[in-house]
């Protein structure tokens, strides 16, 4: 059985901390909340640890996982050398919502870094995880906290939809405030490249670090890029609903005119259809919006993406509960902590993208 303790976000109970900490330390596999999404830890040190973990998110093992420390000085161990540029990076952005790849030392196991010359390592902000982590005292490796290809989790009860039963321990701190992953930054490429898209923007790290490429991997709709893929774990089929997701973008008019296309037609079929959009696109989506079988959630606006991010995997999940056959989503703007959104809608869609 999986044991859940309640803890308050920003001064969790020592007591309570000991004893999930005492629980990595024993091998377990402990689900707790960050800034981002619910990481599930166990200890980066622990080889068997680190197995289980993969078998219980049925997560494949050639996808390397995030080890998570509480300060720049416990990377010291982690990586064979530290680019200067973490120093820079640490300043401005640690504790907080980025990851950086460096090369690895030998004491981190094979089973973290999928066999990887490098290491991914991040220093959480969320005061449950510092708090974690440090009563700990390893560092803990942890991916997020859902089922293999299902949407990150931002609350505790969706670690316990997907791993009740798997895992030894939730610690519940409440709602994640960021709500999509952390920014992952390979630092072993010159210039370094941003591999996942996050809420440190790659605007900001271009004011650290000067340039920055973006990896078009595999969330690009421009079949050019055959860039090889930056690693095993960016599938292209990842943080999916069970509703197959249908992403609209391009001209604003005409995608909304193509997704109440669709909507109809899956309407016509008997479906229930999920519609996933921004304030701005009630109005045309009205039309629509009195149909019994239309699912639709309004999850901020254009202008407001730090509130998406915030709603957008809780939605998928909804709709999945909801009994939506279909999820149809309008595209959101594609700058800043947007970018991380449409990432995510990208890869849900897993090439179910509709350009107008
Ligand atoms: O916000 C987050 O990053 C959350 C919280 C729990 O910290 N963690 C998270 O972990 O999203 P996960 O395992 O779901 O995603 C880690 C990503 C994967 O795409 C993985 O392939 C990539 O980081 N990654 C890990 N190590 C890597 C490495 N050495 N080289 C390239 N990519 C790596
Ligand atoms: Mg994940």
């Amino acid at each position: 059985m999986t044991d859940v303790i309640r803890v308050a976000p920003d001064a969790p109970d020592p007591a309570a901390l000991a004893r999930a900490a005492e629980c990595l330390r024993r091998g377990g596999l402990v689900a707790f909340p960050t800034e981002t999404v619910y990481g599930l830890g166990v200890n980066a040190l622990d080889r068997e640890a680190v197995r289980r973990l993969f078998a219980a998110k049925q997560r494949p093992s050639n996808d390397p996982l995030i080890v998570h420390v509480t300060s720049i000085d416990s990377i010291a161990a982690l990586a064979s050398h530290v680019p200067h540029s973490v120093d820079r990076l640490a300043r401005r952005f640690w504790p907080g919502p980025l990851t950086v790849i460096v090369p690895r030392s030998y004491q981190v196991p094979d089973e973290v870094t999928a066999g990887l010359a490098t290491v991914a390592v991040r220093v959480p902000l969320h005061p449950v995880a510092r708090a974690l982590i440090a009563a700990a005292g390893v560092p803990v490796a942890a991916p997020s906290a859902n089922l293999f290809s299902r949407p990150s989790p931002t609350q505790a009860s969706h670690v316990i939809d997907d791993l009740d039963g798997r895992i030894d321990l939730v610690v519940d701190g409440g709602a994640t405030t960021i709500g999509v992953e952390s920014t992952v930054l390979d630092l072993t490429s010159d210039p370094p490249i941003v591999l996942r898209p996050g809420a440190v923007t790659v605007e900001m790290l271009r004011e650290v670090l000067g340039r920055v490429d973006v990896s078009r991997g595999s969330t690009s709709l421009d079949s050019a890029s055959a860039a090889p893929m930056p690693s095993p774990g960016m599938l292209t089929k990842h943080y999916s609903p069970r509703a197959a997701l249908t992403l609209f973008e391009g001209d604003t008019n005409a995608a909304l005119a193509s997704l109440v296309g669709v909507a109809r037609d899956e309407l016509s079929r008997g479906h229930a259809v999920g519609v996933i959009a921004a304030e701005e696109d009630r109005g045309e989506l009205a039309r629509l919006a009195s149909d019994q079988k239309i699912l639709l959630r309004v999850i901020g606006s254009q202008n407001t993406p730090a509130i998406v991010a915030t709603r957008l995997y809780a939605t998928l999940r909804e709709l999945d509960a909801a009994g939506a056959d279909v999820i149809l989503v309008h595209g959101f703007r594609n700058d800043g902590l947007g970018a991380a959104v449409q990432d995510r809608l990208r890869r849900a869609a897993a090439g179910r993208v509709v350009r107008s």
